[in-house]
């Protein structure tokens, strides 16, 4: 597993806001130029507005100005490692993260596709892709 990314997504998971579920989940992103963003699950009263620990790692690294990744890394306190949810592989699938390593926070980890997980998602077709 890629060492570097697997610290920063730990690193990022103590900052996570999970006063309800106490659930912490942590994401670290490498584009392809070696950048790492990262994010924390950031959850809310109103339960619903919760927002992911890996589309909030994407949505810091796209309003940074970077769209090109190579892989994405999630850890969690989970006995197996901890699986991305639909709503986060939808998005990933936007941004063509072919790559993630699903860990926990006991160092276990699985490297999987993108492909292998959401082999059907969300396509529209007037996408403009510049
Ligand atoms: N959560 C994530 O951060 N990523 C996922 O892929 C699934 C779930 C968060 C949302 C919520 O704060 C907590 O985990 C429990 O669902």
């Amino acid at each position: 597993m890629d060492k570097e990314l697997y610290v920063a997504a730990l690193a990022a998971r103590e900052n996570a806001y999970a006063p309800y579920s106490n659930f912490k989940v942590g994401a670290a992103l490498k584009t392809t130029e070696g950048r790492i963003f990262c994010g924390a699950n950031i959850e809310n009263g109103s339960y619903g507005l919760t927002s992911c620990a890996e589309r909030n790692a994407i949505f810091n690294a796209v309003s940074s100005g970077c769209t090109k990744f190579a892989t994405l890394c999630v850890v969690a306190d989970t006995a197996q490692p901890v699986r991305p949810c639909g709503a986060c592989l939808q998005v990933m699938a936007e941004f063509k993260i072919q790559e993630i390593i699903m860990t926990n926070c006991q160092g276990e980890s699985k490297r999987v596709l993108l492909s292998e997980l959401l082999p059907y998602g969300f396509q529209l077709s007037n996408k403009n892709e510049e």
